[in-house]
C-alpha cells in the first residue's frame, strides 16, 4: 500500500479528484495526509469530509523559505510518504527540499509545457492567441516548473473565452489526467529509464484532448 502525501494552497479540487478516484477504483494506495500552506485552503475541509488527515503549515509563520521548507518536510515525513503530490500548491520550493523527494513528487502546471511557465498561464495563453491550451503532469525539478513530463491533456482555446472559462475547460481536463497519472505511478507503470523522458510501461496515451 503506497501512502500519498498531497499538498494544496487553496480549492483543492485536483485533491478531490485524486482522493475519490484512489477510492472508487480501489488503487492500492491511501491518501495519508493533505497539507496546505494556508489554513483557510478550502480543499481541507473536503479532505476532512472525505475521512483524510489534514494538517497546516503556514508559510508566514517561519522565517525564510528555507524554515518553511524544514517544517513542511517534518510535516510530509510524519506521513512516510511514497509519492508526494503537489495540487495547486503555490510556494516555490527550496532546491533542498525537491532533492529531498527526487524521483517521487509530481506537479500539475496549468499549461502545455515549455510553454507558459510560471503564473496566469490562461491569461498568457488568450494573449497570445493560442488556438489550444491545456495543463501538465511532471515530475518536479529544483527548477520551477520545468521537471519530465510525464502526461499532458489540450483543450481548445475558444472565441470569446476568459481566464475564467478557459480555466474551467482545463480543469476538466485536470481531473481526469492527474488520477489517471497518479495511478500509474502506484502501479509502477511509468517508466524513468529515459534520461530524462518518462514512458509509460504499457504503451498508454500519455496525452488527452
Ligand atoms: C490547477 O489548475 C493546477 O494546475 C494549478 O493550480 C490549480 C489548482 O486547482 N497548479 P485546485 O486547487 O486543484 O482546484
Amino acid at each position: 500500500m503506497k501512502n500519498l502525501v498531497i499538498l494544496i494552497s487553496g480549492r483543492g479540487s485536483n485533491m478531490m479528484a485524486i482522493a475519490k478516484a484512489c477510492a472508487a477504483e480501489g488503487w492500492n494506495a491511501r491518501i495519508a495526509a493533505v497539507i496546505s500552506n494556508r489554513p483557510d485552503a478550502a480543499g481541507l475541509a473536503d479532505a476532512a469530509r472525505l475521512g483524510i488527515t489534514t494538517a497546516v503549515v503556514d508559510h508566514r509563520a517561519h522565517a525564510d523559505r528555507l524554515a518553511f521548507d524544514s517544517a513542511l518536510a517534518g510535516a510530509i515525513d510524519a506521513f512516510k510518504p511514497d509519492l508526494v503530490v503537489l495540487a495547486g500548491f503555490m510556494r516555490i520550493l527550496s532546491t533542498e527540499f525537491v532533492n529531498r523527494y527526487a524521483g517521487r513528487m509530481l506537479n500539475i502546471h496549468p499549461s502545455l509545457l515549455p510553454a507558459f511557465t510560471g503564473l496566469h498561464t490562461h491569461r498568457r495563453a488568450i494573449d497570445a492567441g493560442c488556438k489550444l491550451a491545456g495543463t501538465t503532469v511532471h515530475v518536479v525539478t529544483p527548477e520551477l516548473d520545468h521537471g519530465p513530463i510525464v502526461a499532458q491533456a489540450a483543450v481548445p482555446v475558444l472565441e470569446g473565452d476568459t481566464e475564467e472559462t478557459l480555466a474551467a475547460r482545463v480543469t476538466a481536463a485536470e481531473h481526469i489526467l492527474y488520477p489517471r497519472v497518479v495511478r500509474w505511478w502506484v502501479e509502477g507503470e511509468l517508466d524513468f529509464t529515459g534520461a530524462g523522458r518518462i514512458g509509460h510501461r504499457g504503451g498508454a496515451p500519455q496525452w488527452l484532448v
